[in-house]
This record gives C-alpha cells, structure tokens and sequence, in this order.
C-alpha cells in the first residue's frame, strides 16, 4: 500500500490547483465525462445526489437520473414512503412503463381525480376488475369533465375503450412502437399479451425523453437508476427488502462513522440475504477505514467525515480529516480498486475536479443542489431583501431528527446532541441549470487536464498527483480566486448585514467591535 504524499496532509480542495497541459481536445462538448458509480454502473456526469431531506426526493433523483447523476433517496421516512419513491423514479421515463398506473372500469371520476393528484399521473389504464390485469380502456386527463357534477359517473363513460385502443405486444421493439404510435397519431401505446392482460405502457412522452436524454443513467429495460440509503441497525433488513422489490439499483449503507462493528455485521446480513445486490458503505475517513471496507465486499465506499456544509461534526468532537487528504487516502489504501464517491465539502465547481483527479470516482453533493427546485427543502422568502431561500440541513440537525423520529422516539431522539445544523441557500431555480454548468467546468478541467476523457485524467493525475498539482500558498490562493473571494465577500457582507439589520443593531457600532 502506498503511504500519503505529504503534500496532501491536512490539505482540502482549495490548498491546490493543477498544471494545465497540452490538450488533444477541439470542442469540449466531446470531453467524455463517465465514471463507474460501482463495477458495472457507469454515470455520464459523476455526480451523485446526497441523502438528505432537502436535497433528494423522488423529483431530484429522476431528474438527477435523466441528467447523467444518480440521486440517493434519503431514509428519514416510512419504509413505506422511501419504497415508494424508488417506484416513482423506476415508473417514469423508461421507455415501457412496466407496471402502468391502473383504475378498476367501476372506479368514479372523483376516484379518477384523487388518483391523479396522489401520483401526479396524466393517464390510466383501466382494467376490467380489479387485480384482473384486463384491458378495458385508457383514460387520459384529456377525458376528465371539467364539471364536479360528473364526479359519481364511472370512468367508463369517459375513456377510451378498448376496441378503439391500439396495442402491440410486450416483446415491441422502440422503433416499431414508434412507428405504431405516429401511423395512428396516439400518444399512449398499451403492451397487452395475447390473453389481452396488461404488460405494459409506452408513451410518446416517454420515447421523446428517452431519444432526448441519451445519456441518462438507466438500467438495461431502460429505466431511470436510483439509490437509496438505508442505516446499519433496527429496521435495515425490512428496509432494503423493500427498495430491492422495487428494483432500487444501488443500496446505500450510509452511517456517520461506518469504521465499526455494526457495519460489519450490517454487510454481512445484506450479503447474507440479498447476495450481490450493488452495495455502498459509508462514510469513513481514513486510509485504513477504506481498506477494511473494500475488504468487507462493497462495491463503492462513500468518504468524507464532517466536510459537509450542514455538518457540525468536526466543530463539536474534534474528528474528521481533511476532504482532500481522505479521498486521497482512500484511493491510496483500496489500490484503486474500489470506486470512491468523494462526499461533502464540495462548494466550487473546480472541487469536483480535484476530488475525482486525486483518486474519487464520483462526487457525493448536498448544498450544491440544494437551493434548487427539484430539491425538497421548503422555500423562504429573507424578510428584508425579498430574496428566496431554501432550507438546507444537516441530517443530525434537531429540525431533520425531529421529523424523523416517530411521536415516542422523538424526546430521546433530540437528546443526542446536535451534530447538524440548518442553514439558508440561495434559490437557484432548476437542478437542470446547476448541472449544465458543472458539466460545462468539469468538461473544461478534463480539456486543461489534457486529456479527452475524465477516466484517463483521473487515471493520469491520480497515478502520480504531485507532478500534476501546485500547492498554494495564503497570497496565490486569494489572487488565483479574487474574483470568486469578491463574490463570497459580498454574499457574506450581505448576510451580516441583514443579521444586524435583524438584531436591532446598527451596522456602524458592530463594526467597530
Ligand atoms: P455538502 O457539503 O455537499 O455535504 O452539503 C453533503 C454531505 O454532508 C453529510 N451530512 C452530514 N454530516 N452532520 C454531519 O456531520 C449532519 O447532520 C450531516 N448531514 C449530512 C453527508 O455525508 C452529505 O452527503
């Protein structure tokens, strides 16, 4: 095993940057940017959203899915709730919809109606009786009567019915469903077996997105991939038998000090039970801690001990290594080997780089995607300045434990101190945006990198970084980012501002102290 480079320790993305060098590259729109996630899962843009509840829902992880990322499903809900979410993202945009949204021919429009609020759905299959799985019509949101007085007629008056369907058989090709669904001007084709039993859907919808996103994260029926976490004790077995029977594509064993026991015995009862399902363990810090991961079987080990914006972890125990050095490190001690998902701390686009240069594969992101639309946390509007807000916090934090913990848990729950904290983010619109502009930088970096590929520059840079990386001292690193220093300036001066403006004080007496 190959010892740190001293001049890595206690160093993290902003103590370096990189020798730019002779690049093949023409346009940086063919930079190709794929990583593995885990042996036999390549993402398109390596970049995976964090399980947290204000990052990662069913719409951040589908549109993290169709964008070339993964999201992981946070587990601060039901079993129930998380299973079904991994369904939602499994049930969009693959080209056949496996399991299309179904009502029975003797449900009512008012029935109908709920059923469309509680999956946000545009259309139904309608089966003859319930659990029979026979055909009987579609009724799409084209049919519904606008008028309440309609809401106790059942369905049947209003769809489209069966005979005047046009179907094709489960085993369709994508072009010959294409082809069925332009010659007959439909936008929704049923797959029905010979029996006339439902085995399936596709819509045009469906096929555009597919054809539009051809580097979408899917798995080979051409659905969307997603992860999700699970913890090492309690519940986890439940939990996972139930994301595995919805298909979940990588299972997350995520704790805050994964280097114990519990994870130990976690693993093994997963292996145990459920084979060779794509497992990620973590989150560990240290060189040591990674090689006895990779040596416990996983498939991808998760590093980063208190790097993360919503963390407090390093403030109130003292524990924690430096993002940069722990990549590193884990790199160093797993040869390797074993993908390692760089998580936490991430704040510039240029850290993404750095992270899978010095040996990650992927990168792990909260407060980046955060402020987005997709991103679950509620909006705020700052009183003062108008400006909108979303909230972000820490998974430790009293507001995350608090809604995670059932009525009887939660006074026990909240006694563990606090290792994380909620802040306020900037509202940044669609996900969509943030990632067209990493993808723009990280595919740049490769170009500077002088390589076509990020696997290769990841390859290169990592084999032997210090030829690669200048170290920088207090003065290079303010002029090498003034321009970004101004804007982290005024976004602080800013914030102070308004909390003095909040306090009553007046800024002229806070800033002679
Ligand atoms: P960023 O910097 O991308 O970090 O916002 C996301 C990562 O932060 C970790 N995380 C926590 N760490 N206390 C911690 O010490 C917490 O309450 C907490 N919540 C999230 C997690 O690894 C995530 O991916």
């Amino acid at each position: 095993m190959r010892e740190l480079e001293p001049v890595f320790a206690g160093r993290t993305f902003d103590d370096f940057l990189f020798r730019p060098q002779h690049t093949p590259v023409a346009t940086r729109g063919e930079v190709n940017l794929a990583m593995p996630l885990v042996p036999g899962i390549d993402l398109a843009l390596p970049v995976l959203g964090a399980n947290m509840d204000t990052v990662v829902g069913e719409e951040m992880a589908k549109t993290l899915a169709l964008e070339g990322g993964i999201g992981f499903l946070h587990r601060n809900c039901s079993i129930a709730e998380q299973a079904e979410r991994v369904r939602y993202v499994k049930t969009r945009h693959s080209y056949v919809i496996e399991q299309p949204l179904l009502l029975e021919r003797r449900a009512t429009i008012a029935e109908a109606r709920q059923a469309i609020r509680r999956y946000n759905a545009s259309s139904f299959l309608i089966e003859e009786q319930k659990g029979s799985g026979l055909l009987a019509g579609i009724l799409s949101h084209r049919d519904m009567p606008l008028d309440a007085a309609s809401d106790a007629r059942p369905v049947t008056d209003f769809m489209t019915p069966r005979e005047r369907l046009v179907t094709r058989s489960p085993t369709v090709s994508l072009e010959e469903a294409e082809q069925a669904m332009f010659e007959n001007r439909v936008e929704k084709l049923p797959l029905v077996d010979v029996d006339g039993r439902i085995r399936g859907l596709v819509t045009m919808r469906d096929l555009k997105l597919y054809k539009q996103n051809p580097h979408s994260t899917k798995d080979a029926k051409g659905r969307l991939r997603v992860g999700a976490a699970i913890g090492a004790t309690g519940d986890f077995l439940q939990r996972a038998e139930a994301l595995l029977q919805q298909e979940v594509d990588v299972v997350l064993l995520d704790v805050a000090h994964a280097d114990s026991d519990a994870v130990q015995s976690a693993v093994s009862a997963l292996r145990g039970r459920f084979g060779r399902v794509p497992l990620v363990a973590g989150n560990v810090a240290t060189g040591a801690a990674a090689r006895w991961l990779a040596g416990l079987g996983v498939d991808a080990i998760k590093v980063g001990v208190g790097p993360g914006r919503g963390c407090r972890t390093r403030l109130e125990t003292g524990a924690g290594v430096p993002q940069l050095q722990a990549v590193r490190e884990a790199y160093l001690a797993t040869e390797g080997k074993v993908p390692i998902i760089a998580d936490g701390g991430v704040k510039d686009d240029k850290d993404i780089f750095l992270a899978i240069a010095c040996g990650g594969s992927t990168v792990m992101l909260g407060s980046m995607l955060s402020g987005t639309d997709e991103a679950p946390g509620i909006m705020v509007e700052e009183p003062s300045t108008r400006q909108k807000m979303k909230l972000y916090r820490g998974m430790t934090s009293p507001e995350a434990v608090a809604d995670g913990a059932e009525a009887d848990e939660l006074a026990e729950a909240l006694r563990t101190p606090a290792e994380g904290q909620s802040v306020r983010v900037p509202y940044v619109g669609s996900v969509v945006g943030i990632l067209a502009r990493l993808r723009g930088h990280l595919r740049s970096a490769v170009s500077y990198a002088g390589e076509a590929e990020l696997r290769e520059a990841h390859c290169k840079i990592a084999r032997d970084p210090q030829k690669y990386l200048i170290p920088l001292s207090d003065a290079c690193w303010s002029f090498a980012s003034a321009g970004l220093r101004t804007a982290r300036l005024s976004a602080a001066i800013a914030r102070k501002s308004y909390r003095w403006r909040q306090s009553g004080q007046s800024q002229a007496s806070q800033i002679a102290q």
